[in-house]
Formats: structure tokens, sequence, C-alpha cells
């Protein structure tokens, strides 16, 4: 193992062997097989927290936003409020938002295009000022990603909304300025069109009903913040929500849900390396179908407490996997559970129906020793017996993590690069695998600037 650790540093040319910090690092070293014990504190939701300060916008008054995550996709979300004019101030996990004089309501595209769900304030920000200028997010590594329904479901509303030259123009018509209550159909449960039409319906005039509106927890969140501000919404949760509009809305003190795929992904770190660690807080609901999955592959999950749960390994067996909108297997935990499943005995198939292009981790997987074919939207995982470690670059931030929990199973050194996804969506990820016990540390390798992907870094809005 030693020599085979000596010759992938070799290869790799290390510049500088010691840790480094977030900001000058780029790649994360793994020592694999180390057991892991212990527990985990889970942070605050990343896709809650996103569209929660999207939804400041509707209110006239301070908001407080706490258990925020500290994420770059956070900082990003910041500073499209900030160019908008919206003021904040941010101590350790809590958010303090004063969007009482928003500047404009143009949205700058070199901030949207870094973050999708940036484009989410074109909800509110039509709502409560009358119009709104947000350029199109455009697609990503892992699919198209449109917003047609989004914009549909504001033309539903009375709002005319035009695309030029790569911005969604959109005004309120009539002189009170004001979107009016529709009934909206989605064609998809797309979460992002749930939050921004039910945010804009929170000031809209009469009554908005979205139907096959997406069910996600971060969607109920979502509507429990608007509620805190004194919106009128019911039936968040289910496949139809009712919003009944107030002239307008009030300042609160909130916080954030803990992020179910975080915790989903440290499940799977206690599984693939066989090792029993607990976490919190978390709500088990949101886990369901991975806590039933994980059941079927042989890894028990054990509700300690209402919000604590404990990961109890056992030997890992096939199982298939289908990614649906909630609450079916989220999309976002497709990359992690692979991982597992490559060391997981017989025959498994991943099936991602959510986005067209979410299998690009195979390559890297298999460069550990997976055994994964992909056909379609397909991917076979034949169980092998081990993985082993090797240089693998990160293609989004879930396909990161799942890098992360291949290393830390595999015989060896894994070095995953494309650091810049998983900063995105995980909180010190490995500071809180070192504090279970593993292996791993931040290094900056000599090859980046020769051997970065462009196409890796030139558009990294991701999920
Ligand atoms: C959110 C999550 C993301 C998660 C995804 C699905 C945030 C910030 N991100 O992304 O982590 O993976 O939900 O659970 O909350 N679609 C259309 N037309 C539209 C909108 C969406 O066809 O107008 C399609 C998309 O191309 C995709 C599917 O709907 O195939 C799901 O997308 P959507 O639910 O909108 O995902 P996001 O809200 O972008």
């Amino acid at each position: 193992m030693i020599v085979e650790d000596r010759a992938i540093n070799a290869s790799l040319s290390l510049k500088n062997p010691k840790p480094l910090t977030k900001e000058n690092a780029s790649a994360l070293q793994i020592w694999g097989k180390v057991p892991l014990r212990g527990h985990v504190n889970i942070s605050g939701a990343k896709n809650s927290a996103l569209a929660i300060m999207a939804g400041t916008l509707l209110c006239g008054e301070d908001c407080r936003i706490r258990n925020l995550p500290n994420l770059v996709d956070i900082a990003r979300m910041s500073q499209v409020l900030s160019a908008l004019g919206v003021k904040l101030n941010r101590q350790n996990n809590t958010l303090d938002i004063d969007s009482s004089h928003i500047g404009h309501s143009k949205a700058p595209y070199e901030l949207v295009s870094q973050l999708r769900a940036s484009f989410f304030v074109i909800g509110p920000l039509l709502a409560r000022l009358g119009s709104a200028r947000v350029p199109l997010p455009g697609g990503c590594a892992i699919g198209a990603r449109p917003v047609a329904l989004h914009v549909r479901g504001l033309q539903a509303m009375g709002a005319d909304v035009r695309i030029e030259h790569g911005i969604v123009h959109a005004d309120v018509k009539g002189r009170e300025g004001r979107l009016k209550g529709a009934n909206i159909y989605l064609d998809y449960p797309s979460v992002g069109a749930t939050e921004t039409l039910m945010m804009a319906a929170t000031l809209a005039q009469g009554e908005t009903i979205i139907d096959n509106a997406a069910q996600e927890p971060e969607v109920v969140d979502l509507a429990n913040f608007c509620r805190a501000m004194g919106a009128k919404i019911r039936g968040a949760g289910t496949n139809t929500i009712t919003i009944v509009g107030v002239p307008r809305l009030h300042s609160t003190d909130y916080a954030i849900i803990p992020d179910r795929i975080e915790a989903g992904t440290f499940l799977i770190a206690g599984a693939i390396t066989q090792s029993e660690i607990s976490l919190s807080p978390v709500l088990p609901d949101h886990l369901t179908p991975v806590i039933a999955k994980l059941g079927e592959v042989g890894v028990r999950v054990v509700v300690e407490a209402p919000n604590r749960l404990r990961v109890i390994p056992g030997a890992l067996k096939a199982t298939d996997i289908k990614t649906l909108p909630y609450p079916g297997f989220p999309t976002d935990m497709q990359a992690q559970f692979m991982a597992l499943l490559t060391l997981s005995e017989g025959n498994s198939v991943i099936t991602e129906t959510v986005f067209e292009n979410r299998l690009r981790h195979v390559a890297e997987l298999s460069r550990m020793g997976a055994d994964i074919r992909v056909k379609g939207q397909n991917a076979i995982v034949r169980g092998v017996p081990f993985l082993s470690g090797a240089p693998v670059m990160a293609t989004d931030l879930r396909a990161s993590a799942a890098l992360v929990l291949a290393g830390l199973a595999a015989e060896g050194m894994t070095i995953v690069k494309g650091l810049h996804h998983l900063d995105r969506g995980y909180e010190d990820l490995e500071t809180k695998l070192q504090n279970l016990g593993a292996k791993l540390e931040r290094v900056q390798l000599q090859e980046d600037s020769e051997e970065d992907d462009p196409k890796q870094t030139a558009n990294p809005v991701l999920s």
C-alpha cells in the first residue's frame, strides 16, 4: 500500500504535502480503509437556505435567518442580494437581511450564471416591485435545466415576460402593479418553479393554486418561512399548494431545517467504511427513501432520538435505484449511492430520471476499479470486492461527494480534484470526516494549471 501511495504522490508531483487552507487548496488527498467512529453535526439545508434568502426580498423589513450553512453557494446568493441593494450582516450561522430598500430589480449576469438558484429571485422581485430583470441561468453539467415552467407560471399570474439578449424581462401589467392569483398546473413538479411561483403568489391579488407542485422538504421550509412573515399558504408538502395573497409581509426570525442530503451522504460514509456513526440534527422523515434503500443494501439506520440517527453497517448487497421527485429517491443522493453500490455484492441498476446528464461520475468511479456500464439513463453496477485509490476529477457537486466516499473505502490513496464543486454544497466536509477519524487533507497539486479542464470551471452552475 505504501508503495502504491508513493507512486501516486510521485505521479502527481505534490507541490506542498502540508495541509492547506480552503482558499488555496486544490485537491483532497484521502487514505482509504480507515474506520470511522463518533458523531457528526449536520448543517442547515443548502437548498432551503438559497430559496429562503431569495424569499427575504418579499419583505420590506429585517429578517433573521439561523442555521445558515457556510458555503460558496450561500456567499454567491448573498452577492446577488447585495447587488440588488439588500444589506446583509452575517455572524457565524446567523444572517440578518434588510431588504427594506431594494436599489433596483436587475440581477447581474456574472452572478446568476454562477448560481442557478439565484434565478429564483425573479418571483419575489416581481411580486414586490412589479418588475424584474434576471439573466437566464443557462445549462449546467447535469443537464439543460430550463426555466420555462417558472416563466409560464408568472405569465399566468398576469406578468408580461420577454426574453431579450439572454435576460428575462418581467413586468406586471396594469396600474396597481400587483400580480394576480391564478390556477397553475406544472407539467413537472419542478422544485425551483414551485418555489418561484409560491413566493410570487404571497403578494399577489387573490388566490393562486399550484397543481402538481414539488413536495420537497425545502419547499415546505420556504413555505414555513413565508408563513412566518405573514403569508397565507396551505398544502406545502402535498402536490397542491394554495396561496392567498396579502398586501405585505413582515419581519421574522427563522431557523433552516437540517440538510437531508448532507445527512444522507454521512449515512453512506458509515455504510461504505463499515463504521457505526451517529448524526444529528436530522429530520428522519426527510430521509425515508434513502433509509429504505440502505435497508435493502443491508445497512440498518436506527432513529436513536427524534432528531438523531445511527448507521449500523452490514454486508453490502445490490439493489436498484430510480431517482424521482420527492418523496421518491432524491437525484441529489444518486452519485453517493452509486459509490456504495460499487462495493455491494451483485448487480444493481440505477436509473436517473430527473436530470439527463447526471451519470458523469461513472467514468471517475471506474478509474477506481468500479464495474459500471451506462445505457441511456441507466447505470448497471456490478459489485466488486474492492476499489483502489486513484486520482479522480469531480464533475459536479454530488459527484464530488461520491468520489470522497469511494476514496474513504478504497485501498490506498485517492486524490479528488475539482473541489470548487464540493465547497459549493458541503460545509467543512473534510473537518467533519477528520473528526470521525478519517484520514484526509487538502493539498495543492503542481499539475493544476496544465490539466484543469476549462469545461469544469467555466460554468459551475449546478444543483
Ligand atoms: C432543485 C435543487 C437540486 C435538485 C433538484 C431536483 C435547489 C437550489 N436545487 O433544483 O439540488 O437536484 O431540485 O430535486 O433547490 N425542468 C423543466 N422546466 C423548468 C424547470 C425544470 O423541464 O422550467 C426540469 C429540469 O430540467 C429537470 C427537472 O425539471 O430535469 C427537475 O428540475 P427542478 O426540480 O426545477 O430542479 P431545480 O429547482 O433547478
